[in-house]
């Protein structure tokens, strides 16, 4: 909970990843500054190579999806930015901002609809709900790589 312009705001962390297509492509700056402009505060954030344990908690709900063995190698095929947000309903502002899964049916002005049309490299992931976004988090971030600090914008973009 926070206060913000003296009204009770629900703060959540959620968990997003810039995927390794969007690495690849050197588009990693692109991605996070529509985070940023947003008004999102990145609270955690590393570059890292996603290990197989990593990958089968991550995708633990496709396991049994024809598609399950190409996603993991995907995501597993070079670096990808991890990034721990936190902001005013930040699941459901990131799921927004984003765009559609498939990339294809994304809406412009959204990351996906702007930057890719395919369903699988699709840039960005970002968890579905608050209950995910704690799992995710979990397991890439220690609750002590997550750093508290006030955005001098605040009050302005909210
Ligand atoms: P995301 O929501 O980040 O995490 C699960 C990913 O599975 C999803 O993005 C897509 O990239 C991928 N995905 C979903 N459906 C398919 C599909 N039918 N074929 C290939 N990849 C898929």
């Amino acid at each position: 909970m926070g206060v913000l312009q003296g009204v009770v705001v629900m703060i959540e962390r959620t968990f997003s990843m810039v995927k390794p297509d969007a690495v690849i492509r050197g588009i990693i700056g692109e991605v996070l500054s529509r985070i940023e402009k947003k008004g999102l505060k990145i609270v955690g954030m590393k570059m890292i190579r996603v290990s197989e344990d990593q990958a089968s908690r991550l995708y633990s709900v496709h396991r049994e999806k024809p598609f399950y063995g190409e996603l993991v190698s995907f995501i597993r095929s070079a670096p990808v930015v991890v990034v721990a947000i936190e902001g005013e309903s930040a699941v459901s502002v990131m799921r927004r901002l984003i765009g559609s899964t498939d990339a294809k049916e994304a809406s412009p002005g959204t990351v996906r609809g702007d930057l890719s049309c395919s369903k699988s490299m699709n840039v960005i992931h970002a968890s579905d709900s608050l209950e995910n976004a704690q799992k995710e988090l979990a397991i890439f971030f220690d609750e002590k790589e997550m750093l508290s600090y006030e955005r001098l914008d605040a009050k302005w973009v909210c």
